[in-house]
């Protein structure tokens, strides 16, 4: 949790009063804030935790894309891993060399292919193949274009969800699985890329699933991987690196003992011990980035009592922040201002139409009215928003060294109507 409490009582992140950054800032809630500062820090933790090993901290952007943020992890040192045509294209723009990036994703299009082998002057450092199917389409686009594309197969490990203690819908490494290449299908997937030489095989990487709470079954996935890292090299492949994926988890509230650099610490005789040291080591975390270094502040509209039944309805819903409604995920709420008044158990909601916009059973002041922060909602937050029920996208503000440096204001209910409207072009 990267808040704390000013003197006064009042709620801070990175050192401002929440009520402050929000004036200085010049907007009003629901409104998510970021501490730049420390998603700098996260890169830089792990970077010291790889010691004198190659490595690369290549930031999930899916986790949260707005550009304070990338390119935070730029100064930082980090490179990025992508999923889109649109994540590649903001990560270059935001001063990401294309050798620090890797795009990952079971379904690319054409045209992402083709931004993936045409960006810089080498294409990016690897294309994530995720079928035998796929490696094929990249050599027949690389030759279209003339380059050579730079490509990784992505194992399916096949590490078990329940291993994993997350929840089943970000389990990525088990068996059925839409994700990466089976083991059993790894030889056929290193024929494909002997076939053609407009694709060439620079890495092996592997994910296996995301808020992983325990190191246990990532170091399995990564064990295996170091492994057919270690065949692949005697059988002539000329690898550069190994990914062995993000997923590390973070304290939401309920605990959560491992510190991402633990992942790392790990790892790194297992890496060594497989004759790997020469690797580029790159990890994908997204995650454990930012999401205890943001918060969702939101105003109390009303309160309403049925009976035993007390709801504290809020300005912010499941379309600013999705976790809770779908992973039935729990943000800890709290209260802005001073909290010095006897506490009651309310359920805080939002006014989407939905039974799920629902922030779970909260112990918040009697009566309460003002501002409430949803905590850790840096990760997965405003990058999973949406204008469901004709809303509006929140603010966002950023916060470096004590003061706001950046500031995307929400999207206007004006432009949403013209975009419904203006954008149906009447044939
Ligand atoms: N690499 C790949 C290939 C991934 O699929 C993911 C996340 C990551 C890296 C980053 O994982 P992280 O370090 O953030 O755990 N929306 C969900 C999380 C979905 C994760 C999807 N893949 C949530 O809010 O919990």
């Amino acid at each position: 949790m990267a808040t704390s409490r000013t003197n006064d009582g009042q709620l801070s992140l990175g050192g401002l009063g929440v009520e402050q950054l929000l004036h200085a800032a010049g907007v009003s809630t629901p409104a998510y804030v970021y501490d730049l500062d420390a998603v700098g820090r996260e890169v830089k933790e792990l970077s010291v935790a790889f010691g004198d090993s190659p490595h690369l901290v290549a930031y999930a952007v899916k986790a949260n894309s707005a550009g304070p943020i990338v390119r935070a992890v730029r100064d930082a040192g980090g490179g990025a891993d992508v999923v889109s045509g649109g994540e590649l294209a903001l990560a270059h723009a935001c001063g990401i060399i294309p050798d620090k990036i890797v795009f990952s994703g079971v379904a690319k299009t054409d045209e992402e292919i083709d931004r993936a082998i045409g960006t810089g002057p080498a294409g990016i450092l690897a294309i994530q193949v995720e079928s035998v199917e796929e490696i094929s389409r990249i050599a027949k686009r690389a030759e279209r274009s003339g380059r050579v594309a730079r490509i990784s197969i992505r194992v399916n490990p096949g590490v078990d969800f329940e291993a994993l203690a997350t929840h089943a819908n970000i389990a990525t490494g088990h068996d059925e699985a839409k994700f990466g290449v089976s083991l059993s299908l790894l030889d056929d997937a290193l024929t494909e890329v002997k076939r053609s030489s407009f694709v060439s095989l620079h890495g092996i990487s592997a994910h296996v699933g995301s808020q992983l709470t325990s190191t246990q079954a990532y170091v399995a996935s990564a064990t295996s991987l170091f492994s057919i890292a270690k065949r692949l090299l005697s059988d002539g492949f000329r690898l550069s690196f190994v990914d062995t994926g993000g997923g590390f988890g973070i304290d939401y509230g309920a605990g959560c003992s491992v510190r991402p650099a633990d992942f790392i610490i790990a790892l790194r005789d297992a890496k060594r011990e497989a004759g790997l040291s020469a690797l580029t080591h790159v990890v994908e975390p997204g995650r454990s980035m930012v999401g205890a270094h943001g918060i969702l502040v939101a105003s109390v509209l009303q309160s309403k009592i049925a009976g035993q039944r007390r709801w504290l309805m809020i300005d912010a819903g499941m379309n600013d922040l999705m976790r809770p409604a779908l992973y039935q995920a729990r943000h800890r709420v709290v209260s802005v201002a001073n909290e010095a008044a006897p506490a009651i158990d309310v359920r805080v909601v939002g006014p989407v139409c939905e039974s799920s916009d629902d922030f779970g059973v909260h112990s918040l002041p009697e009566r309460m009215t003002g501002k409430v922060a949803l905590l850790d909602a840096g990760a997965y937050g405003y990058s999973m928003a949406s204008v469901y029920n004709g809303r509006a996208l929140p603010s966002e503000v950023f916060v470096s060294a004590g003061k706001v440096t950046s500031v995307a204001p929400a999207t206007r209910v004006e432009d949403w109507v013209s975009d419904r409207l203006s954008r149906a072009i009447v044939q």
